[in-house]
Order: structure tokens, then C-alpha cells, then sequence
């Protein structure tokens, strides 16, 4: 089958498209026939081994695909021939023509619901929706600052902020461009981050309040300007790296903290998906109804073909692309 590997470390040059053997499917295991497969950020961390947990070499990438079942392994019961599933797979593989998952890692999908539809939902909606309602507990009229706001998990967290109520949405993007496709989809403060005193214009704004919830997933010294438009009892919740550095505290800043009744604190999607099934299987199905009612509309952004995984992760990495970015294997 064709499949991308990573034999190095280092920049999207290191993806090769390669033939190997299609995998055995083993007992208690469902064997996937790959229609799509998602591509997330940490993807790219994992190849310039950036990312915590890493993968040892060498290793397909791809933590998500849209699938049909082709074979079913045994002791498996309740999974269907040809039935089309949502799965995710931490421990990677999903570029790929076939992939080999637990049933417990893949989702029967709403005939309504396409292939990209879902890829788009699947880690980046879901971590939207879990940002806001199970780490953030979001209510209603707070004032939400979505940081990287074109991107596969920030376009989700503005239209999802809307849905739910929220205050002001304040975004940030790199272009001209993206800031005003941000506010087509609902961001009321379009901010340009490389303006250095971007945090004195959203006080401005605030007229000195400061902001609510802020969704941090770039880190790196960010975290000064963040900080200083955190309003009274704001919670400030960090979930990505994306600057290549984590957010470092000053002891000023705890106390800071200390004094203005604020928190900082972290969210990782797989640790609810693992300890909390039920919540994430409500937050899908409230993902696909708002999507079916024409409430919720995840941004996709480009498709390439399953050989062109390398130009798709440097896209990413360049920082042009806006949404959803699928490999498209069948
Ligand atoms: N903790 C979790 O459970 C979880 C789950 C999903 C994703 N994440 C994290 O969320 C972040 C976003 O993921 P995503 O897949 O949705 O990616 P993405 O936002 O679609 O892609 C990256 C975008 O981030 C912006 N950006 C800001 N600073 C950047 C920098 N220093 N380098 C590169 N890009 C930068 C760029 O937009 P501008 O042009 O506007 O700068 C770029 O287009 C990543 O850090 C990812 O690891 C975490």
C-alpha cells in the first residue's frame, strides 16, 4: 500500500511517499480502507521532534482518518462491512491507504456528514468544543480572546464561541487576509499579533478590563502580553506550543495572579477522550446536529493528494493556510 514515512527528524522534506505491505488486521481490530486523512499541527511537531511524545522512527504519521471497513478481526462484534467511520489514532498511521484501529476508536459516521466534514471535526471541532465547555466552562457574556483564530481549532472556537453565547470574541491573525475572514466568521476584535502592543489596543477596547478567557496555543513569551489583558477572575488555558516554546512564569506574574483571582491552566484532548468517553461522544453528536442544521460551518481549507503530504505539512508550516488541511488518499 502507498503510505507516508518518516525515517528523520527534521523539516516536511523528511515525509517520503513509499510502498510497504498492507497491515494484518489482528483480533479485536477493524482494518480501514483510508478515504482522508486530517492533518493537525502536532503532526508537524512530531517530524521536527518538537513534541513531547515521540513517535519512535520510523513511523507514519496521521492521527485521523475517514474510512470504510473492510475487514473485521476477530472478537469483534457490533461493526459492520463497509460501514464508514470517523477514527482516531494517537499512535499515528493514518496517511495511509489502510490503517488497523480498535472498534473503540472509530465513530459510525452520519450519512449526512462528508469525508472532509468530519476530518475537520474530528480533533480540531472537538477540541474547540472541549476548550470552551469542559476546560474554559464557558458562560455566557464572557469576552473570549482566540489566538492563531484562522486555524483548524481557532475557526472552530470562534463560530462555536457564537454559538454558545459568549461576549466579545477577540482573534488574532498574521494577514490582512485571515483578519478579515476572522471576522466573517464572527470575530467582533480583529487583531494583528505582530503589532507588539497588541495587548494595550484590546485594553483599549476592554476600556481596561481586560478579557475573560484567553486560548493560548502558541506560548513562548506571548504570555506577558496575554497576561496583561487578563481581566479579574479571567482563566488564562494553554494548549499548544506553537511559537516552539512553552509560556514561563515570573514570580510577578504568580502574584499577579494571586491578587486578581486569576488562573492559567492546560488542556489535552486525548486526556478527556481517555478518562471522560461520554462527554466527548455528546460533544461529537452536538458537533454533527450543528453542523446538519446549518448552524456550524468548519472552515476546509486545502485538499492535496495523499503523495503531496510534504508540500501540505511546509503549507502549515508557512503559515498560509486557513482551516481544515486534508490529505485525500482514495
Ligand atoms: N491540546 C490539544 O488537545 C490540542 C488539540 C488540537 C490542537 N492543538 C494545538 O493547537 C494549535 C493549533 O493547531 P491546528 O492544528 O489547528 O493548527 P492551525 O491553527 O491550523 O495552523 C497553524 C496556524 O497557527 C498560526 N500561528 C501563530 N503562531 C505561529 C507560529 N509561531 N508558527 C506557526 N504558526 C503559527 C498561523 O496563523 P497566523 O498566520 O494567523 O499566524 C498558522 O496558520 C497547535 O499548537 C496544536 O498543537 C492542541
Amino acid at each position: 500500500m502507498k503510505c507516508i514515512r518518516v525515517e528523520t527528524r527534521g523539516n516536511s522534506e523528511v515525509l517520503t511517499c513509499q510502498d510497504i505491505p498492507k497491515p494484518d488486521c489482528a483480533s479485536g481490530y477493524l482494518l480501514l480502507k483510508v478515504i482522508a486523512a486530517g492533518i493537525n499541527f502536532a503532526d508537524i511537531m512530531q517530524h521536527r521532534g518538537t513534541y513531547p511524545l515521540q513517535l519512535p522512527l520510523p513511523y507514519t504519521p496521521g492521527m485521523e482518518v475517514i474510512g470504510i471497513v473492510e475487514v473485521i478481526g476477530g472478537n469483534v462484534t457490533d461493526r459492520r462491512l463497509g460501514e464508514r467511520v470517523a477514527a482516531v489514532s494517537f499512535e499515528a498511521g493514518g496517511y495511509a491507504e489502510y490503517i488497523t484501529v480498535r472498534p473503540e476508536q472509530a465513530i459510525p459516521l452520519p450519512p449526512e456528514i462528508d469525508a472532509h466534514t468530519a476530518l475537520a471535526l474530528l480533533i480540531q471541532g472537538l477540541s474547540a468544543y472541549l476548550l470552551l465547555t469542559h476546560a474554559a466552562k464557558i458562560r455566557s457574556g464572557e469576552s473570549i480572546m482566540v489566538h492563531a483564530a484562522a486555524g483548524g481549532v481557532g475557526s472552530f472556537l470562534v463560530q462555536l464561541a457564537k454559538l454558545m453565547h459568549t461576549g466579545d470574541v477577540f482573534g488574532t491573525a498574521g494577514t490582512l487576509e485571515k483578519r478579515q475572514k476572522i471576522s466573517n466568521w464572527g470575530v467582533d476584535y480583529p487583531i494583528n499579533y505582530n503589532e507588539p502592543n497588541w495587548h494595550k489596543t484590546v485594553l483599549e477596547i476592554t476600556s481596561g478590563k481586560g478579557i475573560d478567557v484567553i486560548f493560548d496555543p502558541v506560548g513562548g513569551d506571548a504570555i506577558t502580553q496575554n497576561l496583561s489583558c487578563l481581566g479579574v477572575e479571567g482563566r488564562f488555558v494553554s494548549y499548544g506550543w506553537l511559537s516552539g516554546n512553552y509560556p514561563a512564569l515570573t514570580q510577578t506574574q504568580c502574584q499577579s495572579l494571586l491578587f486578581n483571582n486569576q488562573s492559567v491552566s492546560g488542556f489535552a484532548v486525548n486526556v478527556v477522550m481517555e478518562r471522560h468517553p461520554d462527554i466527548v461522544g455528546a460533544a461529537l453528536a452536538q458537533l454533527f446536529t450543528w453542523v446538519q442544521m446549518n448552524q456550524l460551518h468548519p472552515i476546509l481549507g486545502q485538499v492535496f493528494p495523499l503523495k503531496d503530504a510534504a508540500k501540505a505539512h511546509a503549507a502549515i508550516a508557512s503559515r498560509t493556510t486557513m482551516g481544515k488541511v486534508i490529505l485525500q488518499v482514495d
